[in-house]
């Protein structure tokens, strides 16, 4: 299929097999208070662009044609951020800044995005599930977006190869010690091939106790729509929540599911911690500031 480069500077080449990417946006991001109590977590910069904007980038670089959002009543800031913003590019236009307006011209014509509201919280897989009219006609990709990943291939392209090869569901897996297995969905699996686990059996938020191995699973996804009629079911898991990963786990009755050790690094910018070293990466990858940010650090050095 003939790739296509954006007027952004991406470059897109359709897959075919997944087209649709999902991000469940709604989540008050509670970690990150004071700033998120006005802000969505999602609009927080990472360098030059909203946290958001890389998930985003990340969907299209892997081939998706259409991202759907699903967003809650304090999330319009995210809808604003990806529509046209006439007024400001006509005054950019008119001061001649073209280079500027091209560049804020381009956001709006990143992507497809369609929005539909998650009324109620109550949790990851009720918000997939508010996807199902969109998504419901074949594999479909789910990107986290606190979940940012810095990497040679895209995170989601990389699933999306493993589904190409293997069928069925895919996740992302990363390693992690026991002693934080409780902040995410763990896996029990055995090694198919290189990188690539084959999944036997899963759990929410485990205790280091009950956790069936280390292998916890980050947030990328691409899912089968049966997953659709078993979250619909609606039962809640850990966290009083309509848990994706309970509905995972009962999709491996029926369809094969496959974990991906991931190739690159991730970085949780839902916390504090997880986005400033993330701001501090990308920061050192760019030349203009790089420098910047190896001053500070030396002159601190020298304190
Ligand atoms: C969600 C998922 C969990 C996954 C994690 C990755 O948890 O429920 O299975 O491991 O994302 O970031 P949350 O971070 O929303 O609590």
């Amino acid at each position: 299929m003939k790739e296509v480069v954006l007027k952004n500077g991406l470059s897109m080449k359709p897959n075919a097999v997944v087209t649709k990417c999902l991000f469940p946006v709604a989540g008050l991001g509670t970690r990150f208070l004071p700033v998120t109590k006005e802000i969505a977590k999602e609009m927080l910069p990472l360098v030059d662009r909203p946290v958001i904007s890389y998930g985003v980038e990340e969907a299209i670089e892997s081939g998706c044609r259409d991202i759907i959002m699903i967003t809650g009543r304090t999330k319009r800031s995210i809808e604003d951020y990806f529509d046209s913003s006439f007024e400001l590019e006509s005054i950019l236009r008119d001061r001649g800044k073209m280079e500027l307006y091209e560049k804020i011209h381009s956001i709006s014509e990143m992507a497809n995005i369609l929005y539909v509201r998650q009324r109620e919280p109550l949790g990851l897989g009720h918000a997939v599930l508010c996807g199902e009219p969109f998504c419901r006609d074949g594999y479909f990709g789910v990107i986290l977006p606190d979940d940012v990943f810095v990497s040679d291939v895209a995170v989601l392209k990389q699933l999306i190869e493993v589904h190409r090869r293997l069928g069925g569901s895919v996740v992302a897996l990363e390693e992690i010690p026991r002693s934080e297995v409780s902040r995410y969905g763990i896996v029990k699996s055995r090694i198919e091939s290189d990188g690539v686990h084959r999944i036997i059996d899963m759990v929410e938020k485990p205790s280091p106790e009950e956790a069936p191995g280390n292998f916890a699973i980050m947030g990328r996804y691409i899912l089968s729509p049966a997953i659709f009629p078993l979250l619909a079911e609606g039962r809640a898991g850990a966290g009083g929540e309509i848990q994706l990963t309970d509905a995972m786990k009962r999709l491996l009755e029926t369809e094969p599911m496959w974990g991906l050790v991931y190739r690159g690094r991730r970085f949780d910018c839902g916390t504090q911690k997880g986005w400033l070293a993330a701001n501090i990466q990308l920061a050192l990858e760019d030349a203009d500031l790089n420098p910047v940010i190896l001053d500070i650090v030396n002159a601190f050095k020298e304190r």
